[in-house]
């Protein structure tokens, strides 16, 4: 819709008018926004929204309008973002709102989308970002403490609030305005950590509702997680499930602005999973039980670029197995199954918001929910909460089949138009495909000092914190000192070697004896902290002794996590004739970074700043190495990975756009991994996880706008030491797409579902294949109508198999984009071993 013109005041006659000329669901000049006790009330019309999480710096400005785009094609309404406080205020009063935090562009592209947006300002936004969002400096402003009543801090969140209300003000971007906004957020999951806080936590809570509510937006504010947000501040819910949730006020909506969909991952750990049919009944639930606003975070959760990654250890990667995938593909089945959930659900929007309903009693754990209407309206929907039982269930004198952790909808009360655990969305496999050949890299090499390079920062006689020295700055802090070995001790002539003893906050640390790696240690899951022993080698004489100590992410979260420190803080070695030796308080000389970072040799222009080796064998497995070489881009248009697999640990640049911290750690295999997920059953982070004893990111993102069509600059700084001659690209591409359809699960086409007509609704048991990128189906691999058995990519025929069913399935779908094979007389032998429920199983190669 067009950009308003300042109509902030504009009489109810004209809204009414505006409604009618412009305001089909989408939003229009100067949306009044308000909120009763059932929803979000936009224009006088209640609403039930579908919102979804994309975080603009986690994508590229090229990957939005297509991000965006999917998300509306899969039944949502709403984007919902956080604001990113230091990626826009790089130092006091300088900002920054360029590139992937282009906050202004990003909100456009969701109002010519039609959308609406939900804007979290925080500004501490967790959110597995670097310092959960808030600028680092912020901690080095004297007598500052973060999110408590401390006077500095909430006049540097009132500043940066206000600037960023001012800012969207200016673009005409809040709905009373005629821009998308309909939400904003205040503070994040406070009431969470609020008692550890003690006394400045409650006046600060409501001091920053106070402060929101004084920036008179014209739109409601949120606060999730916040058990007491005074009125007219709503309170939110953010979990696995949020049917029990309750406002503090019967006058305040039931809202979920978190429903995690996925999980995070961290560097060594495993890969977890969500199923769709738990994903779906969460939501189904939620809004059988009185909700009308849920968000999906992350609906794409995107990359980590640079050192945004909060930590320790979170990824580069933030998939989140999101409905979306990193790379901006649709996931499937998930995001179709998303689709056609919001589809039935919003047949219910009506009778839904404008009736109270009747809880039904269907058996111990299961139960219905029924809005009825006088005029005879009427929806319902219908619940087992059964973990591991199927019911058939009868509603209304008819009989429903509801497996265990299941809900219905039935959007007039009699059809089933979804059931959370029926999923008919096709699927397919996604995958990392390099070219045969890739010619092999002419790489130019810097190998950077193990210690001290040029002038020392500073020297002080004992260890300091990291994160206190370097700011942020960097990852990197070397700690260096030296030991003179007398030429008698025991182990010079062959007696064991000394043992070197570490402790640490974290987050990573490599240790070096005169130029030489002689270990690597570093925390584990959420826990920086670390010690270590390794036996190390020391000569007569002069010793240097040099640590690489750096941070892998800096925490995003938890009570007073600001003052969580990092860097060594315990050096001994053992095994002199005098015993041990306590290096702590030795004199320790400084460098903050490295030589590289310090002379830019990432960019183009700092390039020629170190002079670089040209060779076509360079080193492996040589630590502190940059590599630098020149690439073409992979060929056509899909996604592009960076494949890291052979390489150890450190940055990545392309064209000096920074790709992030790679670490191709391995999960241990001694974790538990289920390939088969049990859906049924409340769901945790760690229930349904892949990747057991393989690398938790072997590919990391490089988005296709990053390239030219020639002359690209691959940088790579190496820390520990790697292959770089097994550095490849890799193109993210769908090699197949599946479905399956059962005789048992007829169901309704949403697209042609009438309200009015509802009396006899032909479900028929359909299979749908749909190519993405309007691609057209190439070959049938598989397809049998019958009992096959198996999941996408390794299905197998049962003992029951219609020989003619790949003719079948090749006659509708070959060179198709799309297509519906019915499981009817007329397509298959429906005689075929009667008695026994068939159905069919396809998977087919688009091009
Ligand atoms: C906005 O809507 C509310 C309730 O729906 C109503 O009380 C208020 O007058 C409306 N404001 C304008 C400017 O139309
Ligand atoms: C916040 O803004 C006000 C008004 O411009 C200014 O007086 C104050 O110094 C600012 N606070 C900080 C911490 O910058
Ligand atoms: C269910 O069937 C009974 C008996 O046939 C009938 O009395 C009742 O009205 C029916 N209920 C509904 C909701 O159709
Ligand atoms: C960082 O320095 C500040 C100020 O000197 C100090 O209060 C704080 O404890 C230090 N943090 C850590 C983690 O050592
Ligand atoms: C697919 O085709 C439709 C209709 O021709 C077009 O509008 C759409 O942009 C195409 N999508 C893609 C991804 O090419
Ligand atoms: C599909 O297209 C190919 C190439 O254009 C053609 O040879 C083939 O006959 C087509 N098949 C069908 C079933 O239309």
């Amino acid at each position: 819709m067009g950009e308003g013109k300042g109509n902030v005041f504009v009489s109810k006659a004209c809204l009414f008018l505006l409604f009618f000329c412009c305001c089909f669901s989408v939003p229009c000049l100067g949306a009044n926004v308000t909120y009763d006790h059932r929803s979000l009330i936009i224009d006088g019309q209640r609403k039930l929204l579908i919102s979804a999480s994309i975080h603009y710096p986690r994508s590229v400005p090229g990957m939005w309008p297509g991000l965006i785009q999917t998300a509306k094609e899969g039944g949502v309404d709403v984007i919902e973002t956080y604001v990113f406080w230091n990626g826009h205020e790089l130092s006091p009063g300088n900002y920054y709102f360029g590139g992937r935090f282009n906050l202004v562009e990003f909100v456009k592209i969701v109002q010519r989308a039609g959308m609406y947006l939900i804007l979290r300002i925080g500004p501490f936004v967790a959110a597995e970002w670097n310092f959960g969002g808030i600028p680092v400096w912020l901690h080095y402003v004297p007598g500052i403490v973060f999110r408590t009543d401390n006077e500095p801090f909430k006049s540097h969140m009132q500043n940066f609030t206000t600037f960023i209300v001012n800012m969207m003000k200016q673009e005409k971007f809040f709905a009373p305005q005629g821009g998308p906004i309909i939400l904003a957020q205040i503070e994040n999951e406070y009431g969470d950590i609020e008692t550890v806080y003690g006394d400045g936590a409650k006046p600060y809570a409501m001091w920053a509702a106070r402060m929101a509510v004084s920036q008179n937006i014209g739109v409601p504010w949120i606060m999730c997680q916040q058990y007491d947000a005074p009125d007219p501040v709503i309170n939110t819910c953010n979990s696995f499930y949020c049917d029990q949730f309750t406002p503090n006020s019967v006058n305040k909506p039931k809202f979920w602005t978190e429903n995690w969909p996925g999980w995070f991952k961290t560097f060594g750990g495993r890969d977890p999973h969500r199923p769709p049919e738990d994903v779906a009944y969460a939501v189904a639930r939620f809004f059988q039980k009185g909700g009308s606003l849920q968000n999906y975070y992350m609906y794409h959760g995107g990359t980590n670029f640079d050192r945004t990654s909060g930590g320790p250890f979170i990824t580069t990667s933030y998939d989140y197995d999101a409905p979306i995938d990193e790379y901006g593909l649709a996931r499937l089945p998930k995001w179709g199954h998303l689709k056609e959930l919001h589809k039935a659900i919003k047949l219910c929007e009506h009778v839904l918001l404008h009736n109270e309903p009747t809880l039904l009693s269907l058996g111990p754990l299961q139960e219905a929910n029924v809005y009825a209407d006088p005029s005879g309206e009427c929806a319902a929907f219908l619940a087992n909460m059964d973990e591991e039982n199927d019911k058939i269930i009868n509603f209304r004198n008819m009989s429903y089949d509801l497996p265990a952790w299941s809900v219905s909808v039935l959007p007039d009360c009699k059809n089933e138009a979804f059931n959370t655990a029926k999923v008919r969305s096709q699927s397919s496999i996604v995958e990392m495909v390099s070219e045969d050949f890739q010619p092999n890299l002419q790489w130019d090499v810097f190998v950077e000092k193990a210690g001290i390079w040029g002038e020392a920062d500073f020297i002080k006689s004992k260890l300091v914190d990291h994160i206190n020295t370097t700011k942020d700055t960097t990852d990197y802090l070397w700690y260096t000192t030296s030991l003179d070995v007398d030429e008698n001790e025991e182990f010079l002539k062959g007696g064991s070697r000394p043992i070197l003893i570490v402790d640490s906050k974290g987050h990573a640390v490599y240790a070096f004896v005169n130029q030489e790696l002689q270990v690597s240690a570093s925390g584990n899951g959420m826990d920086s902290t670390f010690k270590f022993e390794s036996p190390i080698s020391l000569r007569a004489g002069k010793n240097e002794i040099a640590f690489l100590s750096m941070t892998v992410g800096l925490q995003n979260g938890g009570p007073f996590y600001e003052w969580v420190g990092a860097g060594l803080t315990n050096v001994k070695i053992e095994g002199f004739k005098d015993g041990t030796i306590d290096l702590s308080s030795n004199s320790w000389i400084y460098k903050i970074g490295l030589e590289g970072e310090h002379q830019n040799i990432y960019k183009e222009n700092g390039m020629n700043n170190v002079k670089w080796v040209s060779t076509s064998k360079p080193p492996k497995n040589q630590p502190l190495t940059w590599y630098k070489a020149v690439v073409d881009p992979p060929p056509g248009d899909e996604p592009v990975g960076l494949d890291m697999i052979r390489m150890g640990k450190g940055l990545a640049w392309l064209n000096g756009e920074a790709i992030g911290r790679y670490w191709p750690r391995s999960s241990s295999i001694h974790d538990e991994c289920t390939q088969q997920c049990n859906y049924r059953g409340q769901f945790k982070p760690n229930k349904c996880s892949t990747g057991c004893g393989e690398p938790t990111q072997r590919w990391y993102h490089v988005p296709r706008s990053w390239f030219r069509p020639s002359g690209n600059i691959l940088v790579i700084f190496e820390e520990k030491g790697g292959n770089p001659n097994k550095i490849k690209f890799s193109r993210r591409l769908v090699t197949s797409i599946c479905a399956t359809a059962s005789e048992n699960y007829p169901f309704v086409d949403l697209e042609s579902w009438h309200k009015d007509t509802t009396e006899n609704i032909e479900a028929k048991a359909t299979l749908h294949l749909r190519c993405p990128n309007n691609g057209s189906i190439s070959s049938v691999k598989f397809a049998s109508f019958g009992t096959p058995s198996g999941t996408c990519g390794s299905y197998s025929k049962g003992d029951c198999h219609d020989p003619t069913s790949a003719t079948v399935v090749e006659r509708i779908c070959l060179n198709k984009t799309d297509c519906a094979i019915e499981l009817s007389e007329e397509n298959f032998n429906k005689d075929l071993c009667l008695g026994l429920t068939k159905k069919l199983a396809v998977e087919a190669v688009c091009h």
